[in-house]
């Protein structure tokens, strides 16, 4: 009952769907969507923790890696829930994405800035893309 619970919160939290559904309107058939994330969203998942530990040693000025993880190369291929989503503004997006995430990991000043940069960056594409993360992905900013 604990892993039901825990793979409806993730479709209710974290999936791009409308949040705040209450779970008895979910039509049955789709619970077994719940058990597979996709590849692109497992790897999104990651970003927001690699993100989470970024802004923890820039608020305690402490070092980061100095180089893009290589885990970033696989967002240019990874396969989406709706791969209709891979479009040529997703791909835009994707691209200033990983300059500004680039940015974040390779230069020494500016790091607050740069790291909202990329933040709004990860938002910019969320809000056409997938709005249901979008309240999650602000508490990475940085006040
Ligand atoms: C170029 C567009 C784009 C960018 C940039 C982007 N995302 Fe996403 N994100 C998506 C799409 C599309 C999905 C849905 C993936 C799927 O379901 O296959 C997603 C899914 C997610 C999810 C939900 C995963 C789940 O549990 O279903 C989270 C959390 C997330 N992104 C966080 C982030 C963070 C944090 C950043 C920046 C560090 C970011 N995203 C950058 C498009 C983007």
């Amino acid at each position: 009952m604990k892993i039901v619970g825990v793979f409806i919160c993730v479709l209710l939290c974290f999936s791009c769907k409308e949040q705040h559904k209450p779970v008895n309107s979910m039509p049955e058939k789709s619970s077994f969507q719940l058990y597979s994330m996709s590849e692109m969203a497992l790897l999104m998942e990651q970003l927001y923790v690699d993100n989470m530990r970024i802004k923890d040693a820039i608020l305690s000025d402490a070092n980061i890696a100095d180089s893009l993880p290589s885990h970033y190369l696989n967002l240019s291929t990874a396969v989406l829930t709706d791969p209709t989503d891979r479009d040529l503004f997703f791909d835009k997006q994707m691209t200033e994405f990983i300059k500004a995430q680039r940015l974040v990991y390779e230069v020494e000043t500016n790091r607050k800035e740069n790291f909202n940069a990329m933040v709004q960056s990860c938002i910019s594409c969320h809000q056409v893309k997938c709005g249901g993360p979008i309240e999650r992905i602000k508490k990475l900013l940085i006040p």
